[in-house]
């Protein structure tokens, strides 16, 4: 296995290893420090089926079942596919072109470790890929906070709610959400964590709010806890701290949700077929239920 990282704050290519077969404990363990390095690490030239994706996937924590997913494989539900490619009119995968900065479950009592997406079918115009994610570096912006914001928000914890991030979502042109239902919207109330997380792998600081569910600051008021958000989301965001994936067919694409916010750029047409599938690790191995 060799591990290439990139010049960015983020990122590293890994060779020479085959996700399809199960991996010895050495492999996984050193897949695992890889991540907690790097925050988004690429395996090249992968061919996955569901399962094999799922059973990947599943060496590090316990994996979620999708409450929006349009397609789900019969042995692995756990797998989400992602498109906009549709079938007879219809919708084959949650299929929005591009999304707003956010973490994966930050609105979820038990967070996200890891994403682990599967490039299928990746658009291109004029050879150049489209549809790339593009990541930013909490741990890095967390160091480069002024000292008095890093002493307003230690200690502190923020609420995060999913019906922000779908409502946005929704509002947006050619997106193919469904609205909410009372159910689901019951189903994910909003829940509070840690504004600066201790992360379970490296030890760094991490800020830990993004603008795609981060609501409320807890225990400020509307005003002060609107204008450190706005703060804190403008700083998050800075050149130095961002990491654009430009897709290969082939690419696994594993990220630390802990680590990193994410956005999928929308530079895409209905017309370029777009197609990923993807598992969602909670952080059962590092937080107690
Ligand atoms: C995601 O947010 O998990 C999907 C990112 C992407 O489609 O690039």
């Amino acid at each position: 296995m060799r591990i290439v990282p990139t010049k960015g704050p983020l990122g590293a290519s890994i060779e020479g290893v085959d996700l399809s077969v199960p991996l010895d404990e050495g492999t996984l363990q050193a897949i695992e420090r890889a991540l907690g390095d790097h925050g988004v690490i690429r395996f090249v030239g992968q061919r996955l089926t569901p399962l094999q994706l799922k059973t990947f996937s599943a060496n590090f924590g316990e994996l979620e079942i999708n409450v929006a997913n349009v397609h789900q494989e019969a042995d692995a539900p756990e797998v989400m596919t992602l498109s906009n490619i549709k079938v007879d009119g219809k919708p084959i995968g949650l299929g929005d072109a591009g999304q707003g900065w956010h973490t994966d479950m930050s609105y979820s009592s038990m967070v996200a470790f890891a994403n682990v997406l599967y490039g299928i079918t990746i658009p291109r115009r004029d050879g150049r890929p489209l549809g790339g994610t593009q990541f930013a570096d909490m741990a890095a912006a967390y160091d480069a906070l002024p000292d008095d914001v890093k002493g307003r928000i230690e200690g502190r914890t923020a609420t995060h709610d999913f019906a922000k991030f779908w409502d946005m979502m929704r509002a947006a042109p050619g997106s193919t959400r469904p609205p909410l239902t009372e159910a689901q919207r019951k189903a994910k109330p909003p829940v509070s964590h840690p504004l600066v997380l201790v992360h379970p792998i490296s030890g760094r600081r991490v800020l830990y709010a993004n603008p795609g569910y981060t609501i409320r600051i807890d225990g400020m008021s509307v005003d002060e806890s609107d204008a450190l958000l706005a703060f804190l989301f403008e700083h998050q965001l800075q050149e130095r701290f961002l990491y654009l994936h430009e897709w290969t067919e082939g690419d696994v694409l594993m990220w630390d949700n802990l680590r990193t916010i994410h956005r999928a750029i929308a530079d895409y047409t209905a017309d370029e077929p777009r197609l990923i599938k993807r598992c969602q690790v909670m952080a059962t191995r590092y937080f107690a239920h």
